[in-house]
């Protein structure tokens, strides 16, 4: 009897295998990659063309373990996403610091970018070792404001990296702390400053020498309102039409649907929704095999 039963169940097993891979690409949800290194990549982030919001398209380049958010100056590491609070983080390895005086990189976005992800609102430019010429110190002297009580002399003197500017005048040249959108407008040439640093949380930051700052940039994006939500609801992974720029919501391999996912794509729709849904699905085809096999 033993010797009898056997080779039916291991055939069973071969069809049971075989039937899971033949549906793994139908579960699988999407083409789009979820994460880059560390940094999860959701909506409206994608590092395919095709994937997540195309306003947001061609901004990043994934290397094997680091994100990179790239503008027409360059590409910058980001450091974290914050999809609740909408912002970015990114570190500019060329740029000056406390800590290492660089010649000066200007940061610059695309109109795009600087539209839908431009830099938050705390986050300050400092403008260093300005000459007395500068319009920051002129006709342009608004662009300048009061950071948290800070002062230029602060910088010079608390900064290993910026004490060069004070050590050569034996005074303290002009800085200026301000916005991106005079960094925006007005290049290092026209502002007339060698050097400059950023710093982000800027609200946080009273009381706190420069050497404990957060160097950097945080960007603060929107989200396109453009019915990802019930595609989302539906098991779909928002894109786009890569020729039109028209939603795509991406429904399986083999679907994709104009608006959200539906009949088609209910075994990945379940899924997603329902842990359990998989589990009984096998069970399901092994009842089905079993009373198959019964009646051969
Ligand atoms: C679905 O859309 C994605 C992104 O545009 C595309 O890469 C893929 O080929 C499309 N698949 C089908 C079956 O149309
Ligand atoms: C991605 O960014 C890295 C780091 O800046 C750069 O070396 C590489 O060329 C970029 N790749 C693409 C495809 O843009
Ligand atoms: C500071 O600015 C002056 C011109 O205003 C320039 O000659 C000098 O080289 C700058 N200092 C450094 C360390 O770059």
């Amino acid at each position: 009897m033993h010797l009898h039963l056997r080779p039916p169940f291991t055939i069973l097993k071969l069809v049971l295998l075989t039937l899971h891979l033949q549906l793994q690409p139908i579960l699988t949800l999407s083409p789009c990659k979820t994460s880059c290194g560390t940094i999860p990549i959701n909506y409206p982030f994608a590092l395919e063309d095709g994937c997540g919001s195309p306003q947001f398209r061609h901004m990043f380049n994934c290397t094997t373990t680091e994100l990179f958010f790239q503008t027409p100056s360059g590409s910058y590491k980001v450091q974290t996403i914050d999809y609740n609070k909408q912002t970015m983080t990114l570190y500019d390895p060329s740029m000056s610091t406390c800590s290492i005086l660089q010649p000066h990189h200007d940061f610059i976005m695309t109109d795009i970018q600087s539209a839908i992800i431009p830099p938050s609102q705390d986050t300050v430019f400092v403008l260093l070792n300005c000459s007395i010429d500068s319009p920051i110190l002129n006709h342009y002297k608004y662009l300048c404001f009061n950071f948290e009580g800070h002062t230029c002399d602060e910088l010079y003197g608390g900064c290993n990296a910026f004490r060069v500017f004070h050590l050569l005048t034996n005074s303290s040249p002009p800085c200026c702390f301000t916005s991106y959108n005079t960094v925006k407008f007005m290049s290092m040439n026209i502002l007339d400053c060698t050097h400059y640093t950023s710093v982000f949380n800027s609200d946080k930051l009273k009381g706190v020498g420069p050497l404990d700052w957060v160097y950097g940039i945080k960007l603060s994006f929107s989200l396109p309102d453009v019915g990802c939500e019930s595609c989302k609801q539906s098991g779909g992974t928002c894109g786009f039409d890569t020729d039109t720029e028209g939603l795509l919501c991406l429904c399986s391999s083999f679907t994709n649907s104009t608006r959200e996912c539906a009949g088609g794509s209910m075994i990945s729709e379940g899924l997603n929704n329902a842990p359990w849904t998989k589990p009984l699905l096998v069970l399901l085809l092994v009842v089905l095999l079993h009373n198959m096999m019964g009646l051969l």
